[in-house]
C-alpha cells in the first residue's frame, strides 16, 4: 500500500511538472504573440500600447529565457519618460484606434512631454526593481552596462516623485488619478472620488447615454459588462483625466484645485521596495544616491506608519488633502508586506487578515477586495477577483517576513489558476473562472516567473508546480 502511496505521489508531481512545463510554453506564446516592435502590449485587443508596470511586470518573466528581450522591454520604456522625470503609465502607439489615444491624452500641453505621445500619469514604480531582476541574469560586465543606461532615467523617475508629488515632504507620494495606482476601480477610489460628479457626466446619464456609450465602449465588446467598469466609474475617470489635462498635467496644480488625491497604501508600499532597490543598483555601479533623495526615501518608510488602521489591524489609503483614511479592506491594504519596511509585529497582524477564510483567503486567494466586504463583487475588475500580480507582490511579501510556506501556497493558486483558466486577466477568488481579456501578458510572465523563482527557493529546486493543498499552511503567525 505505502509502495502504491509512493508511486502515485510520484506520478502525481510528474504529472505537475508536465503540466507546468506546458504552463510555461503557453506562457512564452502568449508573450510572443503579444510582442509589438520593441516592447509587449498588455492584450493587443484591449490595451494596444506600452503600460509601465506591465512592461516591468512582463521584463521579469522574459528574463528567464531573453535577457535581450527583457532588457528592451524595460528600456523602451524611457523613450516614453518626461523631461520632469515622470515615466507616463502609457507610451502610446501612434495611431491606435484605441479611445486613450493622443487626441485623449494630449500630453504636448505639458511643456515637459517627450515628442512621442504619451498619458499625462504615471503608473507603481516596479521599474528599478524589474531593472534589478532583469540585471540578476546578466554577468558582471553587462549587469552594469545596463544598470548604468537605466540608472539616470530611474533617479530622475524617483526624484520627481518626491518633487512633484509629496510637497509637504510627508514620505507619502499623492496620486492624482485612480489609473495612477493601477488597481483602477478599488473601492477606496470610489470613496475618494465621491464628490467628483462633473455636470456634463450627470447630464449624459440623464439623457440616457450611458447604453450609447456602452455600445461605443470597446472593452465592454470584448469582455461582458458586468466584468469591467460600470459605465459612471469610465465616465468619471475619463472627466478627471480632462481635468487634469486642463491643468497641463501640473500635479502642484491639479492638487491645489482638485480635492481628489490619495496618499495610496499600494503605490507607496511599493515604492518603498523600488527605493531600496534603488539603492542596490547605485551600488553595483558605484554611483551615489543624492544625499537628500536618499532622506526622501526614508521618510517614506516611516510614513508608512501613518497609514496604519489600529482599530482594524490594516493599513488604508488617506486623502491627501484632509488625511482621512479610505476605510476598506482591499488587497492594497496587505502590500505593505511587500515593501519589507514594517515591522514584524505589523506584518504578523496583515497575514492573520491575509489567511482568514472569511476574507482573503476564499478558494483562489488573493481577492482584489475581502470578500466579506460590502464592497465586494466576484467578478467586477478590482472590486473582488484575484489578479496574479497582486499574488507577486504579496508572494514576495510573504518571503520578506519568512512566511515561506504560505508563499508557496499563494504560489501554487498561480499555478492553479493559470492551469485551469488560461491567462486571463484576473480570475474569480471563489472558483477559479477566468474573467477579462484572455492572453493577459503580466499574467503569462508572472506565471513564468513564478515557475522559476519560488521553486529553487522553496522545494529543493524541483520546480514542480504541483498542487498539493487549498488550505493555507499551517504556518501561522504563532509558529513565527
Ligand atoms: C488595466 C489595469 C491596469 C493595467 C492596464 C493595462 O487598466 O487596471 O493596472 O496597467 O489595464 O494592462
Amino acid at each position: 500500500m505505502l509502495k502504491h502511496k509512493h508511486y502515485y505521489a510520484i506520478l502525481a508531481t510528474k504529472m505537475g511538472e508536465a503540466a507546468n512545463t506546458t504552463m510555461v510554453d503557453a506562457a512564452r506564446a502568449v508573450l510572443d504573440a503579444n510582442q509589438r516592435e520593441q516592447w509587449t502590449v498588455p492584450s493587443p485587443k484591449l490595451y494596444p500600447h506600452q503600460w509601465l508596470w506591465d512592461s516591468c511586470f512582463i521584463a521579469i518573466g522574459l528574463r528567464h529565457y531573453d535577457t535581450a528581450r527583457a532588457k528592451q522591454e524595460l528600456l523602451s520604456l524611457l523613450r516614453g519618460q518626461w523631461q520632469n522625470g515622470m515615466i507616463p503609465h502609457i507610451t502610446l502607439t501612434p495611431n491606435d484606434e484605441h479611445w486613450a489615444n493622443a487626441d485623449f491624452w494630449q500630453s504636448g500641453r505639458s511643456k515637459y512631454a517627450p515628442n512621442t505621445p504619451t498619458s499625462g500619469l504615471t503608473q507603481p514604480p516596479v521599474l528599478a526593481t524589474a531593472a534589478l531582476l532583469v540585471s540578476e541574469k546578466l554577468d558582471g560586465a553587462n549587469q552594469r552596462i545596463f544598470l548604468k543606461q537605466m540608472f539616470p532615467a530611474l533617479l530622475a523617475y524617483h526624484s520627481w516623485l518626491y518633487t512633484d508629488r509629496d510637497p509637504g515632504q510627508t514620505g507619502l507620494v499623492a496620486l492624482i488619478h485612480p489609473w495612477e495606482c493601477g488597481l483602477d476601480n478599488t473601492p477606496y477610489w470610489d470613496m475618494a472620488l465621491h464628490h467628483f460628479s462633473p455636470l456634463w457626466v450627470g447630464a449624459f446619464l440623464k439623457l440616457g447615454f450611458g447604453k450609447f456609450i456602452n455600445n461605443y465602449r470597446k472593452d465592454t465588446q470584448a469582455v461582458p459588462q458586468k466584468q469591467r467598469l460600470t459605465t459612471v466609474e469610465a465616465l468619471k475617470f475619463a472627466a478627471l483625466a480632462f481635468n487634469l489635462r486642463k491643468h497641463g498635467y501640473d500635479a502642484s496644480l491639479c492638487l491645489k484645485h482638485n480635492r481628489f488625491a490619495v496618499e495610496d497604501v499600494s503605490y507607496n508600499s511599493i515604492l518603498a521596495a523600488a527605493n531600496k532597490d534603488l539603492g542596490k543598483i547605485a551600488d553595483i555601479i558605484a554611483e551615489p544616491i543624492p544625499t537628500d533623495l536618499a532622506f526622501r526615501f526614508q521618510t517614506t518608510n516611516k510614513a508608512l506608519e501613518l497609514l496604519w488602521d489600529s482599530n482594524d489591524g490594516l493599513y488604508y489609503s488617506r486623502s491627501f488633502h484632509n488625511k482621512e483614511p479610505l476605510r476598506v479592506a482591499t488587497v492594497a491594504s496587505l502590500l505593505p508586506l511587500y515593501s519589507g519596511v514594517i515591522s514584524k509585529e505589523r506584518a504578523d497582524v496583515l497575514v492573520r487578515h491575509l489567511i482568514n477564510k472569511q476574507s482573503f483567503w476564499p478558494a483562489f486567494p488573493v481577492p482584489s477586495v475581502a470578500t466579506n466586504d460590502s464592497h465586494y463583487t466576484s467578478d467586477r475588475y478590482w472590486q473582488g477577483p484575484t489578479w496574479i500580480n497582486m499574488n507577486w507582490l504579496l508572494y514576495h511579501g510573504l518571503k520578506n517576513y519568512g512566511y515561506d510556506e504560505l508563499a508557496e501556497s499563494l504560489r501554487q493558486t498561480v499555478f492553479r489558476l493559470v492551469n485551469n483558466s488560461s491567462f486571463h486577466e484576473y480570475f474569480s477568488a471563489l472558483d477559479g473562472s477566468g474573467y477579462g481579456i484572455d492572453q493577459f501578458s503580466w499574467t503569462a510572465a508572472l506565471s513564468i516567473d513564478l515557475f522559476y523563482t519560488g521553486a529553487g527557493a522553496t522545494n529543493g529546486g524541483t520546480r514542480s508546480g504541483v498542487f498539493t493543498n487549498n488550505q493555507p499552511s499551517n504556518q501561522t503567525t504563532n509558529t513565527q
